[in-house]
């Protein structure tokens, strides 16, 4: 069946967006473009093995039941946690600290690591609740993030990674009775030393069985890291909105620092349009045994829990070796352009003068289309002699907003200076947005 998406309502082609006669094939713009540039981080973090992360799940699983079922607060099976975690940070070369605190009676336990190196004036922490509700083992929440950031910390420590930031790692003890062990950590944390935490990564439920691929909007800069990631791997995310707030972030948000995270949904619904774009099952919560004794090591999506972990890896990397950009290097045009739909193309244009030489190997392109559908954009890099570079063919089925992404283009055949065109075109109908700024970075 050949469907003419002009024809098509914008709600019912999210219904149909995933069938393949919507694929970009004939939707491509005519000028053949010289490269095809990827999105690339200035530094490649490495792949997260999910068997890896799965094990310490299983470590999870095993600790509740031999702990009467849970992991909770005040039980053993808490504690029991904390020592599994902290003798493998140990073992890895972090510099571990246990902090105890009172809540509800008994005594809770933060488990902090500290990755030695990088500059003491900027941290940059991630962080995940390693305690259970009491009615279950809590697998998914939230031994998968627990796990996810205990295996991106043993990733650092086999990379031996040496980062611009000092990276510190964190468990919260006591997040289901109210956030109370990351609240802890940050008010006993003296001013100077919060003012030195650059941001903070939350990650709670990352494995949900019937995910949703959700990330924190807080944080302009964490969140374009995590969208970056998901962009490179063509799938879509939402933000996150079931119960802002209602985790460890919000403990950093409320003293001012830059907090961000990801999510892959609790007890919420999961519409037929998300089931569209992410699969799944339509109808059914993201996680039908949010707080329940069902929440076990089957109540893990491997796929969720595999991206997840490479993201928090993927901003870990990037976030922590993030170097600033000399401002004499970038050019930016921050001028709105509207693009037409289904269209011919318009351009933006940055004038690069005042340097020597040809542009670099690593030109970094910056682009921020806002747009319904990003499918129908097609983007290329123009040099000064018009030489185009693709950095984004058209995709018909992918329905997700914006094209806001990094993109490194090989330009070191093309003199710098001159006159650089962002060229973008809308190839089909309906779905409309315009250019906001781009940025090219010598
Ligand atoms: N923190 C909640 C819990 O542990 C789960 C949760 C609900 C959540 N909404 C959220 C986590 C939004 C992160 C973001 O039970
Ligand atoms: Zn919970
Ligand atoms: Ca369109």
């Amino acid at each position: 069946m050949r469907l003419s998406r002009s024809a098509v309502p914008r709600a019912l082609r999210r219904a149909t967006a995933g069938v393949a006669t919507l694929a970009a094939a004939g939707l491509i713009a005519a000028t053949a473009p010289a490269a095809l540039a990827a999105p690339s981080p200035t530094l490649a973090a490495p792949d997260i093995p999910l068997a890896n992360v799965k094990a310490h799940l299983s470590q999870f699983q095993s600790i509740a039941s031999a702990n009467g079922g849970n992991r909770a607060h005040g039980r053993p099976g808490y504690k029991a946690s904390i020592d599994y975690a902290k003798a493998k940070l140990d073992a890895a070369g972090f510099t571990t600290t246990v902090q105890q605190f009172t809540s509800s009676g008994a005594t809770g336990y933060n488990l902090v690591a500290d990755w030695p190196g990088g500059d003491p004036n900027q941290v940059l922490m991630a962080g995940a609740h390693l305690d259970s509700v009491s009615s279950g083992p809590g697998i998914n929440d939230n031994g998968s993030g627990s796990a996810g950031v205990l295996e991106t910390a043993l990733a650092v420590s086999r990379a031996q990674l040496q980062p611009e930031k000092h990276l510190r790692f964190a468990w919260w003890g006591a997040e289901e009775l109210g956030l109370v062990g990351s609240k802890y950590y940050v008010n006993n944390l003296p001013t100077a030393e919060r003012s030195k935490v650059s941001g903070y990564l939350n990650f709670d439920m990352i494995g949900s069985p019937n995910p949703g691929y959700f990330v924190y909007d807080d944080d302009p800069a964490i969140e374009k890291t995590f969208k970056d990631f998901y962009a490179g791997l063509n799938v879509p995310t939402e933000i996150e909105t079931e119960g802002d707030g209602r985790s460890d972030h919000a403990s950093f948000k409320n003293v001012g620092i830059p907090v961000g995270g990801l999510f892959t949904g609790a007890s919420r619904t999961k519409t037929s349009a998300q089931a569209q774009k992410w699969g799944g099952t339509a109808g059914q919560a993201f996680d039908r045994c949010y707080h329940s004794s069902c929440d076990t090591t089957a109540n893990i999506n491997d796929t969720a829990l595999d991206r997840n972990s490479d993201a928090i890896a993927h901003a870990i990397w990037t976030l922590g070796t993030d170097t600033p950009v000399p401002p004499g290097d970038s050019y930016e045009n921050t001028a709105d352009v509207t693009i037409p739909d289904n269209g011919t193309a318009v351009t933006s244009t940055i004038n690069v003068t005042g340097r020597t030489g040809n542009a670099p190997a690593t030109l970094r392109a910056d682009v921020d289309i806002r747009h319904t559908w990003r499918g129908d954009v097609v983007v290329d890099l123009l040099a000064p002699d018009g030489t185009a570079y693709r950095l984004k063919n058209s995709s018909g089925n992918d329905s997700a907003d914006n094209v806001i992404a990094t993109y490194t283009v090989n330009a070191s055949s093309e003199p710098a200076n001159g006159a650089w065109k962002l060229r973008v075109q809308d190839v089909a109908s309906q779905d409309t947005g315009y250019i906001n700024s781009w940025k090219l970075t010598f």
